[in-house]
């Protein structure tokens, strides 16, 4: 594959000047790449700072139309909501992900009717945000069930399709949800709501800021080891997609983002499905502290970012997406 020998051959030669690279290009970002988290919180008139997230905020419903007029301006294909729920509204079994009036599913609502199809929305299917142990599912001894949370999370899916959302990505890591969800929603005639997997989800460290920013860090027992995956572990990822696959998934999830990598590749090159990746708050704020303490220079997001690219990635879920005129 490799042909030419220096010095007739000079990998410098298509590097010498700025047009000549970007002729050579092999890979590059557009807004048509980037997925949008957004968080809500409760009240009004807020555009809450989070902490441990620089330039990342929550916001209440009645300011929600900052974020989406941005979003759609700056032609991103999609947003994922994700809510802050008060300590008082989370219990042992999660109930208020089935409250049709829970925050997500009021936001769901109010920007379908504003915007239409001009953005799609993306929601978690997982109950972290509304139980008061912080797992994603129904607890038992320490053990979240399996067969039992997955028929809540098909309450949740029908619900959040319900209310309009436009694709739902289940996040809990349960095993054969894809496949009871996805029977649940061609049942009623949902033929049509896209399930987005988050297939190859590992037990991580890297969701610290994510569970600060949806109020969910002092909740947390122990950690998720029990139904996210082993970060020593590849084939399993493989395993987790073809299963997913099999049972209906449109699109797969690698998450984290930058340490997985060669999960990416390897899902895109044996599956050829839609891959997405989840540069995840751990990795956002690493990078936005460094930078902000002169660390680095912020092109490390460019560079962090395009390296989902030439993984393999079709798009990537970050918190930078809204700021992608000042980093592309
Ligand atoms: C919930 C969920 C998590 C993230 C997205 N959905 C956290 C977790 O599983 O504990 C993390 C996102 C991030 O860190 O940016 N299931």
């Amino acid at each position: 594959m490799i042909t030419g020998k220096f010095p007739s051959l000079r990998l410098r030669r298509n590097r010498k000047s700025d047009w000549s690279r970007r002729l050579v290009e092999e890979n590059n970002l557009t807004p048509n790449d980037f997925i949008l988290p957004v968080f809500l919180i409760d009240g009004k008139n807020k555009k809450q700072p989070i902490k441990s997230m620089p330039e990342v905020y929550r916001y209440t419903l009645d300011k929600i139309s900052l974020v989406v007029d941005k979003a759609i301006k700056k032609g991103l294909p999609m947003i994922a909501l994700f809510p802050y729920t008060e300590r008082k509204k989370k219990n042992a079994l999660g109930t208020e992900a089935l409250n049709e009036n829970n925050l997500v599913c009021k936001a769901i609502q109010l920007i379908k009717n504003r915007y239409k199809n001009e953005i799609g929305i993306m929601c978690d299917v997982a109950l972290d945000p509304y139980t008061s142990h912080g797992h994603d599912g129904l607890l038992k001894s320490g053990y979240v069930l399996n067969d039992e949370t997955i028929n809540v999370l098909i309450n949740q899916s029908l619900l959040q399709a319900q209310m309009g959302c436009d694709v739902l990505a289940p996040s809990d890591m349960m095993d054969g949800r894809i496949g009871k969800i996805r029977k649940a929603l061609d049942k009623e005639n949902l033929k049509n709501v896209q399930i987005l997997s988050y297939a190859a989800k590992y037990a991580s460290s890297f969701y610290g800021p994510f569970r600060d920013a949806v109020g969910s860090t002092n909740s947390l027992k122990g950690d998720k080891k029990t139904y996210q995956m082993d970060f020593r572990n590849s084939n399993e990822a493989l395993r987790e997609v073809s299963l997913d696959i099999k049972e209906g998934a449109d699109m797969v999830m690698v998450k984290p983002g930058m340490p997985y990598l060669d999960i990416i590749k390897s899902i895109k090159e044996k599956f050829k499905i839609p891959v997405l990746a989840y540069q995840v708050s751990g990795e956002y704020s690493l990078l936005s502290n460094a930078i902000k303490k002169k660390l680095v220079k912020k092109d490390v997001i460019f560079e962090s970012i395009i390296a989902f690219k030439r993984a393999g990635a079709n798009a990537i879920v970050s918190y930078y997406a809204d700021r992608l005129d000042k980093i592309l």
